[in-house]
Order: structure tokens, then sequence, then C-alpha cells
């Protein structure tokens, strides 16, 4: 009897523990303690920006519910989306007089992107990575290769600089490259080594002066106010997939060649502000997508393609074409010698005295416009 008694004293506590432990639900998405340990330097390397707050004794990361600023999700005990959208610098398209103030919000002088990458490529099942308005700055290190499971990649509205890292060619898995609102700049390297890239958005920089090479399976290009100074690459015909294309606010120059309007995807193409010249082909044949077509601020002349819809909107004026509505239209001296002046890419061989030169050649042109317009 006294041993009965014993060992049922020692077999309850377990069993006991045992019922507990059925009782509770077990989480299926309990993160492991080394990415917990990721995502609280996390929060130490952005120096506590208050979209973590309340991290600090945070267990289970994988059950914070979602909000437009913060997400987190987690499979078979790893992350695999890390979405943090702060308020440094709010996104380009949300700025007002009252956030400007906010513009040059950066992190400190002892913020490291290198370190913070580093930590970050630990978090190995990374799909969806988008760091917006979170105040990074410095140039994006080579390291972000080692994300080879990272499908999509948003750091815009950050201070961002430098070139991208042609490291970046061996992340097969990306399907949309997000830099806009930084300060990038320089040479967009060959990126047709990113098969599955769908969407490439670097609006708001100063990349330039050549067109990016990419590969075919584009649907969505967005190289809006930038330093391209090329003309349009006869290339973009071989992507027949792409359904928004904008490279307004360049300086490209050229003709606008006729395969553009016929794209049979392509819904949004916009071309306005740049330096394109001559005549559109009026043999041209719209695609029945198209949707919207900007191609005004250009150098412009001749008549506007029959391409007219009542589902489609064209926008054109400040060119030089002979439309019926043309107080919008400038005489076509104008395009002439804004085409005239529109430069030429630099050639590689002589880049740096060319880009002298072309800087005179720019204040001409900006000089001859004004006078133009005024
Ligand atoms: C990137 O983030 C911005 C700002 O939150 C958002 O508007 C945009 O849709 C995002 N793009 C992608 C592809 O995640
Ligand atoms: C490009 O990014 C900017 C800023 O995040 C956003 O406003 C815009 O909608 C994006 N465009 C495309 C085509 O993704
Ligand atoms: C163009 O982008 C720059 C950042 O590179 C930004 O400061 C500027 O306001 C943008 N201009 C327009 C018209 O969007
Ligand atoms: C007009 O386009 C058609 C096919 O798109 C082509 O066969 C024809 O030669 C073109 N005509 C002119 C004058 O360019």
């Amino acid at each position: 009897m006294k041993n009965f008694l014993v060992s049922l004293f020692y077999l309850f506590p377990p069993i006991i523990a045992i019922i507990l432990l059925m009782l509770t639900p077990i989480p299926s998405a309990q993160l492991t303690s080394n990415e917990n340990r990721i995502l609280l330097k996390i929060q130490k390397l952005l120096e506590y920006p208050q979209v973590l707050e309340g991290w600090t004794n945070m267990k289970n990361f994988c059950y914070l519910p979602p909000s437009p600023s913060l997400k987190i999700v987690c499979k078979n005990g790893h992350v695999t989306e890390l979405t943090i959208i702060g308020n440094k610098g709010s996104p380009f398209s949300q700025r007002t007089e009252q956030t400007s103030r906010n513009l040059n919000e950066t992190l400190s002088k002892r913020f490291s992107i290198d370190s913070f990458f580093t930590v970050l490529t630990k978090l190995p099942n990374l799909k969806v990575l988008s760091l917006v308005s979170i105040g990074l700055w410095g140039p994006l290190p080579w390291r972000i290769n080692r994300f080879a499971t990272l499908e999509v990649m948003n750091i815009s509205s950050n201070f961002i600089n430098g070139e991208i890292p042609s490291s970046i060619s061996s992340m097969k898995s990306l399907k949309s490259l997000v830099l806009a609102d930084n300060q990038f700049n320089g040479v967009v390297l060959d990126l047709t080594a990113l098969a599955s890239l769908e969407e490439l958005n670097l609006s708001d920089n100063k990349f330039g002066p050549e067109f990016p090479t990419m590969a075919d399976n584009l649907v969505r290009i967005n190289l809006r106010n930038n330093s391209f100074r090329c003309q349009i690459p006869p290339q973009l015909m071989q992507l027949d997939k792409l359904q928004h294309l904008d490279i307004s606010s360049n300086e490209i120059f050229g003709n606008i060649s006729s395969f553009l309007f016929s794209l049979p995807f392509l819904q949004y193409l916009n071309l306005a502000a740049n330096h394109l010249s001559g005549s559109l082909s009026l043999n041209i044949s719209c695609s029945s997508a198209l949707t919207f077509v900007d191609i005004s601020n250009n150098f412009l002349l001749g008549k506007l393609p029959p391409c007219k819809s009542s589902k489609r909107t064209v926008l054109y004026s400040g060119n030089c074409l002979s439309a019926r509505r043309s107080n919008d239209q400038f005489p076509s001296s104008y395009c002439k010698k804004g085409a005239a002046l529109a430069v030429k890419p630099p050639l590689r061989s002589q880049k740096d005295e060319s880009k002298m030169q072309l800087g005179l050649v720019l204040g001409i042109t900006g000089g001859v416009k004004e006078q133009i317009i005024t």
C-alpha cells in the first residue's frame, strides 16, 4: 500500500504535466529561438523604431496580428515574410508639406547597412522582404545575394545610395524588385539573369544613363524620374508579357517605335517628360489592351496616330503635334531645336570627358527650353 502511494506521488506530476501540455494548443508556427533572437537583433539595429514597439518581451512573433505597418509570416518555424513600414521619410506618394520634415530622417551614423543585411540573411526562408521608410542608408551590400529564396524585395523610400551590386544576378527566385524612392545611381547592370522577375520598380532615383537590360518575363516596369539618357531599346519588343511601362521624366531621346503601341498585353504606357522626337508612324496598330498612353512634354511632330478609342486615355500636350486642339502644342521650331539638342549617350571610353560636355550641353538645353516656354 505504502509503495503504491509512493509510486502515485511520483507518477502524478508527469501525468498532470502531460495532460496540461495536451490541453494547451501547440503552435503550428512556433519560431525557432534562433530566428526569435534575429528579430530582436533587427529591432536593435533599426534603433527601436515605433513600429516595433513592444517587441522586447515577445515570445512568439508568428502570432502578431498583421497591421499595415508590420507583418510577420512564419512557416515550419521559420520567418517567410517580414514587412516593416516605418515613418522615416514617409512613402514618396504620401508625402505632404507636413511630413516633409521627416525627409532627412535616416538611421544614426552608427547604423551599418552591412551588419543589418548580414543579420537579415540569417532568416534563410524569407520569401517576402519589405522594409519601407525605415531610414536605411548606405550602399546595398554585396551579400544580398545570400537571400536564396527571396521572391519580393521592397526597400522603397529609404536613403540607399550607390549602384545595384552585380551579385543580385544570382537571386534567381526574385519576382519583384522595388528600389523606388532612394538615392541609387549609376548604370543598372544586365538583369537578364533574373529570369523570374515580373516587377522592376526603380522610380525616383538617379539611375542611368543606359536603359537596363531585362529578362522577358517582366509584367511591370517603372523607371520614372531617373537619369536615363538613351533611346528606347528595340529589345523591349521581346517583353511580350508587359502590362505597365513607365519611363517618364527621364532624358530618353530618339523616335518612338510603333511596336510599343502594339505589345499584346500593354495597358499603361507613360513616356511623358522626355526628349522623344520625330513624328509618330501613322501606320500604328494599337493593342486593344492599351487603355492609357501619355506622350506629353516631348519634342514630337506631325499627326497623332489614329489610335483613339473611347476606352483609351491619350495625353499629348506640350509637343508640336498638329492636333485639332492645338493650344497646348508648341510651334514645330521648338521641337526641332529641342530634338537637335537632345544629347547622345556618352561613349564608354570617353566617359569623363563627355560628362563634362554633357553638363555644358544640358545647361544650354535647359536655357533654350525655358526661353521658348516663356
Ligand atoms: C512596396 O511598398 C510600397 C509602400 O508600402 C507599396 O506601395 C508597394 O505596393 C510595395 N510593392 C511591392 C511589390 O511590395
Ligand atoms: C513603384 O513604386 C512606387 C513607390 O513605392 C509606387 O508608388 C508605385 O506604385 C510603384 N509602381 C509600380 C508599377 O509598381
Ligand atoms: C524625382 O526623384 C527625386 C529623388 O531622386 C525626388 O527628390 C524628386 O522630388 C522627384 N521628382 C518628381 C517630380 O517626382
Ligand atoms: C503598315 O503596316 C503593315 C503591317 O503592320 C505593313 O505591312 C505595311 O508595309 C505598313 N505600311 C507602311 C506605309 O509603313
